[in-house]
């Protein structure tokens, strides 16, 4: 069955969250809620959830035109549009009569054969379905999202003894493609996979952390980082998802979990966040959590709940001996001779052996445990692989030690890794204590799967290539923060004489096409700032212009390189990052891409060729307004206000990527999608043409200052800014000579850009910015 429209009952959190990025992926959505009881518009609530995703950061839309996608309408008078969906999300308030009355209104107006799926996150699919038709049970399933739906990539789902394999299968397609989730299938048991050991956790983190009068911040300091887990940690995240919700989460498990789950030992009310919740201190949402910002006086003060008084004091940065002493290793930090050591102790134990004892009752395999606290929760390994850092043989003695029984997993895995590679492929341990291959789905191609199985074609300190099979090479940046340098550059180099002349004239070997793609959190952040800085401190002007000069050699020649080259980010691509982008063929983008050319927050103008192609950008846009200036005004509005987007979407907005250019919602199928159309490009490929461009000269530049001009009058523009922002009116404008008879050449263009490159980097205005950059994390206002 094939799914193209959809339909969401129930406007709250998490309905309107999840019609929003039904419409992201393009799915024409229905949002239906109970009719409004005041005033004349009986459809207002479900309108109201749409106004209020229209305002809500992060924004729960890529863009806002997507919101046309979404049709509201109220359950008395719409329930026909139900007739026309695929599938039918609910999404109402967590009550089986509740639940169980919608169904059975809905259920003779829905399409035959048309998918239901409830978001509850604790009503077992048996009790849903209880009383309803044959024909619901079969088509009826679970789809647990998570908050917010657009943004955490965890999609969980049970079938049910009567659910349909096509209904389940077309489901589990749509929420992998189009929707870009990680879908794992799960059991019907309480909490499915990531809430189930997830709220374990949470409690044993804060029970170990009162226990041992820990402080929140060296809770969280421990759990955080060290352990691969968001520098929230466990407090921070419960302030995130809101403190008055635990006790609902608890009940709700406590009702449905087996007799002798560990769950009900650890289970415990702390009086002083009892206290916090009936006072209204329930996070972030509230009055504060265990962290605030008091801003008593005017001032941003960050405090902390002392967890045995209940009382708020200063936050301050813990300094642990521990988490120094042990840098990344987990087993150092938990064998630490202190209280600190300890509670590492503890909460590893407890946790893992918890996650640990549920395979299978939970899921089939370790894999979907793994996978479901990665995307559920953004651990960064799952309870399994960081068993495996410890060591199974050193993980039972652990437990042995805490006076907890070792799960029959870890005693069946008799020392033997959870993960282990073979012959270049991952494998994992099954419960009957075998290895198997872990199997990707249909389609998927991950770096990290071909750079276990083969060795690099090449390498230096910042940029791998590597060959992704079909005569497609790919550059991976290595660097910290896959920073650009010089080794990246030559790393291109290097790809452009592999490759040689390209398909048609092939010396070199047997590549066709170059993509430019990596699987870090971020594509790439830029220049590395923290060399430019040190360059620009000694004095070091030649070199770093031969950088400035070098990047615009090497993007020049991936231009036009006599093959295609196709990038592929996701995350950050931001300055140097965008402007590769700028100059690939074709960019395959994650939807969830953040892209824009951020130089002037350090004082400097893009000059790897960014304001060239900004320009050119700008000047072959249909719907850019004719003559000289237009093109010039509007590159300079985006690279003068650093302007981002916050998804690939937008991004097409700002021309940072093309109409032409492709998005992809599931980033475990974005490299397949790049390798799939630089071959498309490779078997017909011609270079582009260069480009001159009609420049305003001086005119176009006295224009743009004065406009400059009066944003500093607004107090809009502080005097650097002016400074950066002069010198690039100077490069869009074509340079002092130029003028609208003399079309300037892409070489002038660049040169323009070097020029005011080297000019910006001796004044102490950008010297100032580079190192306030480097030191916070933020851009200067100076
Ligand atoms: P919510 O309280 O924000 O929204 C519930 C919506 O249901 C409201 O718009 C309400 O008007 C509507 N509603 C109430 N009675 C109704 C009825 N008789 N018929 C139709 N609609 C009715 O709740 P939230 O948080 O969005 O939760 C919805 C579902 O998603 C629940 O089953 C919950 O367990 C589940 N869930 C919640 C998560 C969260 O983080 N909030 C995460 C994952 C699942």
């Amino acid at each position: 069955m094939q799914i193209k429209r959809a339909a969401v009952i129930g406007s709250g959190v998490m309905g309107s969250g999840i019609a929003a990025h039904f419409a992201n992926a393009g799915i024409p959505v229905v949002l239906l809620d109970i009719p409004a009881k005041e005033g004349d518009d009986r459809s207002a609530i479900a309108k109201g959830a749409i106004q209020r995703l229209l305002k809500t950061d992060p924004a729960p839309f890529m863009h806002p035109k997507n919101a046309k996608l979404v049709t509201p309408g109220n359950l008395e008078d719409d329930l026909a549009l139900l007739a026309d969906v695929d599938w039918i999300v609910e999404a109402i308030v967590e009550n089986p009569a509740v639940k169980a009355d919608l169904y059975r209104r809905i259920d003779p107006v829905r399409k035959a054969g048309s998918v239901v799926s409830s978001n509850t996150s604790t009503i077992p699919l048996g009790v849903l379905v209880e009383g309803q038709s044959d024909a619901f049970k079969r088509d009826f399933l679970i789809t647990h999202f998570f908050n917010p739906p657009r943004y955490m990539r965890l999609l969980e789902i049970v079938g049910g003894e009567a659910t349909r394999p096509d209904a389940l299968a077309a489901v589990a397609d749509v929420g992998d493609r189009a929707l870009g989730k990680g879908v794992v299938r799960c059991k019907d048991t309480p909490g499915f996979i990531a809430n189930r050991i997830g709220v374990y956790w949470i409690q044993t983190a804060i029970n170990a952390a009162v226990d041992l009068g820990l402080t929140v911040e060296e809770a969280d300091a421990i759990v955080g980082r060290p352990m691969g887990i968001p520098k929230t940690g466990v407090f921070g995240l419960v302030d995130l998802v809101g403190l008055d919700l635990m006790p609902h989460i608890a009940k709700s498990l406590l009702a449905t979990l087996p007799e002798n789950d560990p769950y009900r030992a650890a289970f415990r009310e702390h009086p002083v966040i009892t206290r916090m919740i009936a006072e209204g201190y329930t996070g972030r949402k509230g009055k504060g959590g265990f962290y605030r910002l008091n801003r008593e006086g005017g001032g941003k003060v960050k405090e902390a709940i002392d967890l045995s008084t209940g009382a708020y004091r200063r936050s301050d940065k813990p300094k642990l001996e521990s988490v120094s002493a042990a840098g990344r290793d987990l087993r150092a930090l938990a064998d630490f001779p202190d209280r600190t050591g300890q509670y590492a102790r503890r909460v590893l134990a407890h946790t893992l052996a918890y996650a640990a004892s549920l395979v299978p009752e939970i899921a089939d395999s370790i894999v979907a445990v793994d996978e479901g606290m990665r995307l559920g929760y953004n651990w960064k390994q799952g309870p399994f692989e960081l068993i495996d850092r410890l060591g199974t043989a050193w993980f039972a003695d652990l437990c042995r030690s805490e006076g907890i029984p070792v799960p029959p997993l870890v005693e069946q895995a008799a020392g033997r890794p959870f993960y282990r590679v073979e012959d270049g492929r991952l494998q994992h341990l099954t419960t009957a204590g075998l290895y198997d291959t872990v199997v990707r789905p249909d389609g998927v191609l991950l770096l990290s799967d071909i750079k276990r199985a083969s060795k690099p074609v090449w390498k230096n300190g910042s940029a791998s290539l590597w060959d992704i099979g079909d005569g497609v090479l790919c550059v991976e940046f290595t660097g910290k923060m896959n920073a650009l340098d010089g080794d990246v550059m030559a790393a291109y180099g290097k790809a452009m004489k592999l490759i040689g002349d390209g398909p048609n004239n092939n010396k070199g070997g047997d590549w066709k096409a170059l993509v430019i793609h990596n699987e870090s959190d971020n594509f790439s952040v830029g220049a590395n700032l923290g060399l430019a800085l040190f360059a620009l401190n000694v004095g070091l002007w030649p070199q770093i212009e031969e950088l400035v000069e070098g990047g615009q050699r090497a993007y020049r020649a991936l231009k036009y390189a006599p093959f295609p080259v196709v990038s592929a980010p996701s995350g950050m691509a931001l300055g140097g990052g965008c402007e590769i982008l700028l100059h690939s063929d074709h960019v395959q983008a994650h939807a969830e891409t953040y892209v824009g050319l951020v130089e002037v927050g350090v004082g400097l103008i893009p000059g790897w060729g960014g304001c060239t192609e900004m320009l050119a950008r700008h000047a072959a846009n249909p719907r850019t307004p004719k003559g000289p200036m237009p093109p010039v005004a509007g590159a300079f509005e985006t690279i003068s206000l650093a302007k981002v987007a916050k998804s690939a979407a937008e991004a097409k907005d700002l021309l940072y990527l093309r109409a032409s250019d492709g998005i992809t919602m599931n980033r475990d199928r974005l490299l397949a999608d790049a390798k799939a159309k630089a071959l498309e490009l490779a078997a017909h490929y011609t270079p582009p043409e260069k480009v001159t461009y009609t420049l305003p000269g001086p005119n176009g530049r006295a224009a743009l200052e004065l406009f400059l001009e009066g944003f500093a009058l607004q107090g809009k523009a502080t005097p650097h800014d002016m400074v950066v922002c002069g010198k690039l009116a100077e490069i869009l404008t074509g340079g002092p000579k130029a003028d609208v008879t003399q079309p300037v050449t892409e070489d002038q263009m660049l040169a323009l850009e070097r020029k005011a490159f080297m000019e910006l980097v001796r004044t102490e205005g950008t010297i100032d910015r580079v190192e306030h950059m480097l030191t916070t994390g933020k851009p200067l206002r100076n």
